[in-house]
């Protein structure tokens, strides 16, 4: 907390240029403010009329916002659409020559699409699809590295009304079993491999691992694209290669119509206990914020060319790759690979070489670009840029400084982006035609978001004093619920202690004097690590599995690149390792943990010790495990601790 107090005494306000101003979508101050009145004064009238002028109805809708059974919400719910209807069909008529989807592969070898190949490979799969059984309602685990194939497998989905559950390709095969089994997925479709850094990497290994696990009967075929053509292991009676699984389909499909609350997919991500959360999104009021954050974050113009870097694993890769983009008829660059390969100026190429206008990636990326070469930006023409964004974690003043001033040149607005994989899309943010920025606040919310800061018992808190962000009322892109558990939903998102009616985002936050908000990072047992969510649970479940593991309790310490770095303490059922043992043991757990759940949980640090620090009722104080972790001394009273001695013990790292 002391890191964000200095951030917010940060006095440096950099206003929209003129220019930016007078083009942009939503107009200074006076424009934002209106659009603020209007969803204040007739809240569900501001969305449907949005709904309305975004989204394509085949059924329109008469009724708005239900709110009878809340908080499970329903938004326009007597409304019929299709969410590739309206990302792809949509455009045909106006611009059906115009580039969708630019892919730069791993090795350079760049690939376009128009929107109506995209529309045409995407009925295709869709046909395919259904011939190999899968049917509205259905849940499809989609494992396949960032590609074009990975759009059209998402929009077939959708064109069939089948609910897609995107699995990150960094993932282990044990994470991916426990998606398959909680979704119980009829289908998965997946890729032999894929290219990174000039190395091609087997994918479908970790689909074979997960499936021979066990309890996954649920799964009837499994759809393989052909990426890297090196041998791969087949089950000739459920595995399909996508080339046959679309082999004398049509090229159009009549989309399914489903209803504007239909499931439009489920991501899993981290919460605080063990276990992930399937967070539920619908169709309708998803598709709508996206596209509009679209039009007011981003200020999208036609003649944009727009670059989010985000893997389609995440929700970011969701909105604002396959359908924010799509939805308001964007072009848009898709990367295969790494911003180091074949050097540290890859992302700079790439920006230079495509025209990008807008880019858009995490904070943890800007650090390690300035790390990687602070100057080399300059070395390539960044002219195209206009906007510049961030997103998955506080940005600090210095990197955003950085991106400011070397990589938008002073003319690109900053917009940071607060949101979460719950909210949909952007919730706090900057327009970049109207805030003045404050390098590591996120602004100020959105129209028709109602974000505030309450303490304990719900109540507002004074403007500069900290607290609990929360939402006060629904919005059409919120999560519907977590898969299979509305009671974890429910209790999860909106706690009783706060009435019940606020969505809790799980983030502390702070609101300065002019209403800016910063961002204090989460008031849960959730980390960010390079803009990923991980639960320390999660992590410490994953360790406790080991055979030589009894205990392990594990914490976030503040890294210069990577935002937060786990620190575990593991208790092991022998002796406290020494010397080349502890090493030994050390690298054996950060191998365990990959497998477990994947190599971005990795502990950096491990420390053992003969016990945890714990009170005399056996509460492990993890306060003074950050403190720990952190090299600080421990002031704090350690009068409660049964064992005080073990905190010598824990301060030794493992080198
Ligand atoms: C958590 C959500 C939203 C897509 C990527 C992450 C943190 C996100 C910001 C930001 C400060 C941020 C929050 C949030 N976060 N954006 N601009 N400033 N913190 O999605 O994995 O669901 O994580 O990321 O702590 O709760 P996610």
């Amino acid at each position: 907390m002391s890191s964000i107090e200095s951030v917010m005494n940060e006095t440096r306000v950099f206003e929209p240029a003129e220019s930016f101003k007078a083009q942009a979508n939503v107009k200074g101050m006076d424009g934002y403010r209106a659009l603020c009145e209007q969803a204040e004064k007739d809240y569900e009238g501001f969305w449907a009329g949005l709904a309305r002028e975004l989204l394509v109805w085949k059924k329109p809708f008469t009724k708005v916002l239900d709110e009878s059974n809340a908080p499970f919400y329903k938004w326009f719910d007597d409304g019929e659409m299709n969410v590739s209807y309206n990302c792809l069909d949509k455009h045909l008529a106006t611009q059906p020559n115009k580039i969708a989807i630019i892919f730069e592969a791993d090795d350079g070898k760049v690939t376009k699409i128009t929107y109506k190949d995209l529309y045409h490979r995407v009925c295709t799969f869709a046909n395919g699809l259904k011939a190999l059984g899968a049917k509205k309602g259905d849940r499809v685990i989609i494992y396949l590295p960032m590609s074009i194939e990975a759009v059209v497998a998402m929009q077939a989905c959708a064109r069939i009304g089948a609910i897609h559950s995107v699995v990150f390709g960094g993932f282990s095969a044990k994470s991916l079993h426990e998606r398959i089994t909680d979704a119980s997925a009829s289908l998965i479709i997946t890729a032999d491999g894929q290219f990174r850094g000039g190395k091609a990497m087997q994918l479908k290994p970790a689909v074979d691992d997960a499936l021979a696990m066990g309890g996954c009967e649920c799964v009837k075929k499994v759809v393989v694209y052909q990426r890297t053509a090196g041998e791969t292991a087949w089950d000739a009676q459920r595995d399909v290669w996508w080339h046959d699984a679309v082999q004398g389909q049509a090229d159009t499909c009549e989309p399914e119509w489903v209803n504007a609350e239909h499931p439009l997919f489920v991501l899993y991500t981290s919460g605080s206990t063990g276990k992930p959360k399937g967070v539920q999104h619908s169709s309708a009021g998803f598709l709508l914020h996206a596209i509009n954050t679209m039009r007011w974050t981003f200020d999208y113009k036609d003649s944009d060319i727009f670059w989010c870097t985000a893997d389609v694993g995440w929700i970011t890769g969701h909105t604002y790759v396959t359908y924010g983009p799509l939805g308001i008829g964007a072009t848009q660059l898709m990367f295969e690979g790494v911003p180091t390969y074949p050097d540290a100026g890859r992302f700079w190429k790439m920006i230079q070489d495509h025209k990008i206008t807008t880019f858009y990636t995490a904070p943890t990326a800007i650090r390690s670009l300035i790390k990687l070469g602070a100057d080399l930006p300059k070395q390539y023409d960044l002219s195209s840029l206009r906007l510049l964004g961030t997103v998955g974690e506080p940005i600090n003043p210095e990197a955003w400084m950085w991106y400011y001033n070397t990589v938008g040149q002073t003319r690109c607005p900053v917009v940071d982006t607060w949101w979460q994989t719950e909210t949909g899309g952007h919730m706090i943010t900057p327009l970049p035609g109207v805030h003045g920025l404050k390098p590591g606040s996120c602004t100020m919310a959105l129209p028709g978001i109602m974000a505030a800061i309450v303490d304990e018992a719900g109540h507002d808190v004074e403007k500069g004093k900290g607290g609990f962000l929360v939402i006060k009322r629904p919005w059409p892109s919120m999560i519907r619920t977590i898969y299979g558990d509305p009671e974890r939903y429910k209790k999860n998102y909106f706690p009783e202690d706060l009435g019940g009616k606020y969505y809790l985002a799980g983030d502390g936050a702070n609101c300065d004097l002019d209403g800016y908000f910063w961002i204090m990072g989460r008031i849960d047992d959730v980390l960010n690590v390079s803009g990923h969510r991980l639960g320390t649970m999660e992590i410490e479940s994953a360790l406790v599995a080991n055979p030589l593991v009894a205990e392990a309790a594990v914490v976030g310490k503040p890294h210069d690149i990577k935002g937060e770095a786990v620190v575990a303490y593991v208790v092991l059922k022998g002796a406290r390792p020494e010397g080349e043992d502890a090493k030994k043991i050390v690298a054996d757990l950060r191998n365990w943990v990959a497998k477990e759940i994947g190599p971005i949980a990795k502990p950096d640090e491990i420390r053992f010790g003969d016990n945890l620090p714990k009170t005399r009722s056996g509460k492990i104080m993890r306060r003074l495990l950050r403190a720990l972790a952190k090299g600080e001394e421990i002031t704090q009273d350690v009068s409660t601790l049964e064992n005080p001695a073990i905190l010598e013990q824990l301060k030794e790292v493992v080198k």
